[in-house]
C-alpha cells in the first residue's frame, strides 16, 4: 500500500533489572491497542518496544546476580519478549540497547550533538538516584529521599560531558507553542511547559565511574549516560546511523507512549537532543498515569509487584487486556485491584458482550435454523452503530482507550436493549423475527471490528461465530463498519460461552 499513511508508535524500553510487571504491561497494551486501531484505519503501522540494558542500575543488578552484565541482560530481555507474545502484543520490532545497530546510531547522534557544540566537558557535583538514573536537586527530595523511589540519593562528583540543555529553553517553548496538541492528555503538556519555564539545567551525558555502556566516539574513557543512550532507541531502531532511507520513512514518530515518571526525559531532553542533531522532534507523546497497588506506584524498588502473566492464567489474555484498557482514563493514575479486574470482566465481558453473542446464537439456532438473517437497512440500531463508529474513532484519536471502549460498548448495550424490547425468544419464526436477529448480528459484526484492537482473539471468535470469514483485523475503517455489511445466509455457531462468569 504505497499511498497508506505511516504510523509509528513506541513504548518505553524497559530496564532489564526487573521482570515484566503489570506497569510495563499497562503501557505496552495501550500502545498495542492504539497500533491495532491504526491498522484498521489502513495506516502502515510500525510498533516498537524493547529493553534498556546499559547503565549503573543494570551493572549493579548484574553484580548482585553474580553475572556479567551482558549475560544478565541476555537472561532478562527474553522475559519481556515472551510476556509480550503471551499478551498478544503486535510489535513489529524489539530493540535491545546492546545491539550493534543501536550502538552505531547512538554514536552518530552523540557526534552530531558534539559537532554542533552542544556537548562539552565540565565538572559536576550532585545528588543521584540510581533507581531513576537521574540527578535531583535538594528541592526535589522528599524527606531527603528520591521522590519516586523513597530511597536515599548519593552524592556524586564527576568530570563528564554535558549536554547544553540550557540553550534550548526558548526553542522548546516555541516548538510547543507551534504544536499545541503534541502531548496528550493536555494537562501533561502544561506540566512540561511549566517545567521548561522554570529554567533548564545542562545535564551530564557521560560517566567514567563504570564501563557498562556505549563509549563516546571522541573519548572512550567515557560511556554514554544511560538516558541519552536509551532515548536514542527510538531512532536507531528505525535505521538512524544504519539505514537513512528507512529512518526517513518512519521519523518523526507519531506517538511515544510513556508513563508520567519519564516525562522530562521524553518531552524536554529528547526533543532538545534531536534539535541539536538537526532532526525533527516527535509528533506526539501520550503520557499515562501510574497503576497503583495499595496506593503506591508498583515497582521493583517498592516491592509491590503484580505479575501480569499470573493474571492472564486466571482471567484470560483478553480479560486482562480489556481491564487495562477500560478501567482507567489514560493519563490519570489508577488503582489496580483484583476485585476491579473480576468486576469489569463480569459486567462488560460476561454480561454485556458474552451474553449478547450467546442470546443471538441461541435464538438463531432455534428459530432461524442456525442461519443468520440479513439486517434491515432502516434498522433502529443503524443509528446507534453509526454513533458508536464516530465516537470510538474520535476517542482513539485522542488516545483515550477507556472512552473508545465505552463508545463501542454503547452499541452492545443498545443491541441487548433491542433484544429485550423485541423478545425474539418468545416470537414465532418469520420475517419479523428475522429482521430483529439480522439487526443484532449486524451490530455484533460492527462491534467485533471496533473492539478488535482491545480484545483481538475475542473479536475474531465473535466474527467467526456469526458466520463471517477471513480476519477481523483485515477489515478497514470506516468502510467496513458501515451499516449493512452482514451478508446474511451464513451459519451462526453457538459454541461455549466466550466469558464464563468468574467468582471473586
Ligand atoms: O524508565 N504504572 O524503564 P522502566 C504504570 N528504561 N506504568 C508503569 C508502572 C506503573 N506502576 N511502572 C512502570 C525506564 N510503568 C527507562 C525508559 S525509554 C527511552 C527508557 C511503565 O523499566 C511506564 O510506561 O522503569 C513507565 O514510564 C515505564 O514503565 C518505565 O519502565
Ligand atoms: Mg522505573
Amino acid at each position: 500500500m504505497a499511498d497508506s499513511r505511516a504510523f509509528y508508535a513506541t513504548t518505553p524500553i524497559y530496564y532489564v533489572n526487573a521482570k515484566p510487571h503489570l506497569g510495563h504491561a499497562y503501557t505496552t497494551i495501550i500502545g498495542d491497542a492504539l497500533c491495532r486501531w491504526h491498522r484498521l484505519l489502513g495506516d502502515d503501522v510500525h510498533f516498537l518496544t524493547g529493553t534498556d540494558e546499559h547503565g549503573l542500575k543494570i551493572q549493579q543488578a548484574a553484580d548482585a546476580a553474580g553475572m556479567a552484565p551482558q549475560a544478565f541482560a541476555d537472561s532478562i530481555a527474553p522475559l519481556f519478549a515472551d510476556a509480550w507474545k503471551r499478551l498478544n502484543i503486535s510489535n513489529d520490532d524489539f530493540i535491545r540497547t546492546t545491539e550493534s545497530r543501536h550502538r552505531l546510531g547512538v554514536q552518530k547522534l552523540l557526534q552530531a550533538c558534539y559537532d554542533n557544540g552542544d556537548i562539552e566537558l565540565d565538572t559536576y557535583r550532585g545528588l543521584y538516584c540510581v533507581a531513576c538514573e537521574a540527578y535531583f536537586t535538594e528541592d526535589d527530595l522528599v524527606e531527603g529521599n528520591c521522590p519516586i523511589h523513597k530511597k536515599p540519593v548519593e552524592q556524586v562528583q564527576e568530570e563528564n560531558y554535558f549536554f547544553r540543555l540550557s540553550r534550548y529553553g526558548d526553542r522548546l517553548l516555541q516548538w510547543y507553542a507551534d504544536h499545541p496538541g503534541a502531548i496528550v492528555p493536555d494537562y501533561r503538556m502544561n506540566e512540561v511547559i511549566g517545567f521548561i519555564k522554570q529554567g533548564l539545567l545542562d545535564f551530564s551525558i557521560s560517566r567514567t565511574s563504570f564501563s557498562w555502556g556505549i563509549p563516546l566516539p571522541w573519548d572512550d574513557k567515557h560511556v554514554t549516560y544511560v538516558w541519552f543512550d536509551a532515548l536514542a532507541n527510538y531512532i536507531t531502531a528505525v535505521g538512524y546511523g544504519t539505514d537513512d532511507d528507512r529512518f526517513n520513512r518512519h521519523w518523526p514518530v507519531d506517538f511515544h507512549m510513556i508513563g508520567k515518571d519519564i516525562i522530562r526525559f521524553h518531552c524536554v531532553y529528547w526533543p532538545a537532543m534531536l534539535m541539536s542533531a538537526g532532526l525533527e522532534p516527535p509528533k506526539g507523546w501520550a503520557v499515562g498515569g501510574w497503576l497503583l497497588v495499595g496506593g503506591e506506584k508498583m515497582s521493583k524498588t517498592t516491592g509491590n509487584v503484580v505479575n501480569p502473566l499470573d493474571l492472564i492464567d486466571d482471567i484470560g489474555v483478553d480479560g486482562f487486556r480489556y481491564y487495562v484498557l477500560a478501567e482507567t482514563p489514560y493519563g490519570a493514575d489508577g488503582d489496580f485491584t483484583y476485585e476491579g479486574l473480576i468486576g469489569r470482566y463480569n459486567s462488560d465481558l460476561a454480561n454485556n458482550l458474552g451474553n449478547l453473542l450467546s442470546r443471538v446464537a441461541t435464538v438463531v439456532g432455534k428459530k432461524c435454523d442456525g442461519i443468520g438473517p440479513r439486517p434491515r437497512p432502516d434498522s433502529p440500531l443503524a443509528v446507534a452503530a453509526a454513533e458508536a463508529l464516530a465516537e470510538t474513532t474520535a476517542r482513539w484519536h485522542e488516545v483515550q482507550p477507556s472512552r473508545a471502549l465505552e463508545a463501542t460498548w454503547q452499541l452492545i448495550r443498545a443491541t441487548n436493549a433491542h433484544l429485550e424490547t423485541n423478545e425474539p425468544w418468545k416470537a414465532e419464526p418469520g420475517p419479523d423475527l428475522d429482521a430483529v436477529m439480522g439487526d443484532a448480528l449486524e451490530a455484533l459484526r460492527i462491534v467485533a471490528i471496533l473492539a478488535s484492537p482491545a480484545v483481538p482473539d475475542t473479536a475474531q471468535a465473535v466474527w467467526e461465530r456469526i458466520g463471517m470469514t477471513g480476519a477481523v483485523a483485515d477489515q478497514r475503517l470506516p468502510r467496513d463498519a458501515q451499516w449493512g455489511g452482514y451478508p446474511g445466509g451464513v451459519t451462526v455457531v453457538k459454541g461455549d460461552p466466550l466469558f464464563p462468569r468468574r467468582q471473586l
